[in-house]
């Protein structure tokens, strides 16, 4: 396995609209190694998620999983995850503010509104059909990674720009309240 380097903002390949990843081509050794390096190199950056476009392959294909996170101490736990072709719709019009950052957005973080409540349909690595319900701050990791896909960062989506914070000023002055939304949200959704 290897450690891929990671597309920051500003690299044209992370506004590409990812194509789809056919079955055939899912089943190669070849691509079955890029998931292994996707999955190593989110777990060597400490990310919650990250879409193959981010590792400049603009394919389909994202890994999440959260296993107390220190990036996101208090995100709940997501077992480890491949999406391949991931379609995503909302089943509520209710939506969260989320406090995000990005590996592709080094030392910058924001509020993005995300729907609570989402059906996620997709393949799994090895090509069999998955269908879930995902809630809460979850349901916001699973936004996040697939607007990867179609070349959107959470930047786009801060509504207020003011709530922009590095990493650092969050932690001392965002990161308490929010902690008590996520509460409030996990307390709700159960995720
Ligand atoms: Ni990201």
């Amino acid at each position: 396995m290897a450690v891929l380097p990671i597309a920051h903002v500003g690299h044209p390949v992370l506004r590409q609209r990812a194509r789809e990843v056919t079955l055939e081509e899912l089943r190669t050794p070849e691509l079955q190694q890029f998931i292994d390096d996707l999955v190593e190199t989110m777990h060597h950056a400490n990310g919650a998620g990250l879409a193959a476009i981010q590792i400049h392959r603009a394919i389909r294909i994202v890994a999440l999983e959260v296993k107390d996170n220190p990036r996101y101490p208090y995100k709940p736990n997501i077992p480890l995850t491949v999406l391949v072709n991931p379609v995503l719709e909302p089943l509520t019009a209710e939506t969260f503010l989320n406090y995000e950052g990005c590996l592709s957005v080094p030392n910058l973080r924001g509020e993005v509104p995300r729907f609570t409540e989402l059906s996620v349909k997709a393949l799994d690595r090895h090509g069999a059909p998955v269908e879930r319900v995902v809630r809460g701050i979850t349901a916001g990791t699973y936004q996040h990674e697939v607007d990867h896909l179609d070349g959107n960062l959470f930047l786009d989506r801060v509504v207020d720009t003011r709530s922009l914070a590095t990493w650092d000023q969050f932690k001392e002055h965002h990161e308490a309240a929010f902690v008590e939304r996520v509460r409030a949200i996990v307390a709700r959704y159960g995720s």
